[in-house]
């Protein structure tokens, strides 16, 4: 099984999906703010982790599938509004939202990428008590998108954060939709309580280096790879687990040169690289590597009650591509 192309087929049946969702209307600026980003592309890893949860039971993927566009719908709807939070200008190659159509645009395109998240999940054939479990998940799953935001917007004026309260703040803004894409399919494809609990957590622990990674791509990478903003975890103050370490540990001048750069939104290209030099020099990268690699070894864990099939290896795999991807 080749997870390139597995997750490629899995992102075609959602793209084939969303559209009738979001057809153009009047105001027509809303609709194509809205459509912006899901048309934009991306990766998909929601859906994909979704319909292939649900597969790893025996289940039948196009049952989960209202589910899983409903989740990269929601997902969609938190970038949009991450952007404006974020000062980010580019998202999936393309200009933020708030860039192209504008901030009331923007807030109302996420709104209603919301609202329509919920139509999606509507769709749903189960149970009314399975639906109704899943409608309560997916409640909770938004809640904590809400909370884990607001507190990484309060960490970035506080001074210091502690790994716990890091790990608490991803696993909401992060981990939440994970965990819900992974014990959502595997309650809609029929899984037994240990597989749905199993699946609940790989998809937290997943979603949680899947976040620890994206922090340290936000250093790393480029824009034209990674279709983003570069180093503005660096300039916004974020408190990322890199950051973290590195606050806790740089002394003397290292010390100094990050209370000058770090959450100054006018540092230059240079001095955010200074500082990439130096979290890498104080041992801060490959920490938060081994913390990812810790959380992995968790999710691999968690599969091992699943019986063998070909979806319970692409889920092996999609725990490799989370901390080696390269976008
Ligand atoms: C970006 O998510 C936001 C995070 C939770 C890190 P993705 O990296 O899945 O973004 P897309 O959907 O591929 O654009
Ligand atoms: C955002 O985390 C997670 C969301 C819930 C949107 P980031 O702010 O790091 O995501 P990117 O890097 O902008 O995609
Ligand atoms: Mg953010
Ligand atoms: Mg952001
Ligand atoms: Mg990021």
């Amino acid at each position: 099984m080749d997870l390139q192309n597995e997750l490629t087929k899995r992102a075609e049946m959602f793209n084939t999906y969303w559209q009738q969702y979001l057809a153009i209307k009047k105001p027509t600026k809303l609709y194509e703010a809205s459509q912006h980003l899901p048309a934009a592309g991306g990766k998909r890893i929601r859906p994909f982790l979704t319909l292939t949860c649900c597969e790893s039971v025996s289940g039948d993927p196009t049952k989960a599938l209202p589910l899983a566009a409903g989740l990269e719908l929601i997902h969609n709807f938190t970038l949009v509004h991450d952007d404006i939070m974020d000062h980010s200008l580019l998202r999936r190659n393309l200009p933020a939202v708030h860039i192209k159509f504008g901030e009331p645009a923007a807030i109302l395109a996420g709104d209603l990428l919301f609202a329509k998240a919920f139509e999606s999940l509507l769709k749903t054939s189960v149970d009314f008590q399975t639906y109704k479990l899943l409608q309560y998940d997916f409640i909770d799953g938004i809640i904590a998108i809400c909370e884990g935001q607001q507190l990484d917007m309060e960490f970035e004026s506080r001074k210091t954060v502690t790994e716990q309260e890091y790990l608490d703040m991803i696993g909401k803004k992060t981990g939440a939709l994970f965990e819900l894409a992974g014990k959502g399919g595997a309650m809609i494809g029929g899984g037994t309580p240990p597989e749905v609990a199993a699946l609940k957590t790989y998809g937290m622990t997943l979603g949680l280096a899947f976040q620890i990674w994206d922090d340290y791509l936000d250093m790393s990478s480029t824009a034209t790879t990674l279709g983003k903003d570069i180093g503005n975890d660096i300039r916004n103050g974020k408190k990322t687990l890199i950051a973290v370490h590195s606050l806790t540990h740089a002394t003397g001048q290292n010390k100094k040169h990050l209370d000058e750069v770090f959450g100054n939104h006018a540092a230059s290209e240079d001095d955010v690289a200074l500082v990439y030099d130096l979290f890498r020099d104080l041992g801060s990268i490959e920490y938060a590597q081994n913390r990812a690699l810790a959380l992995v070894n968790q999710a691999k864990d968690a599969l091992k009650i699943l019986k063998p099939s070909d979806a319970k290896e692409l889920l092996y795999q999609l725990i490799e591509y989370t901390i080696q991807r390269e976008k």
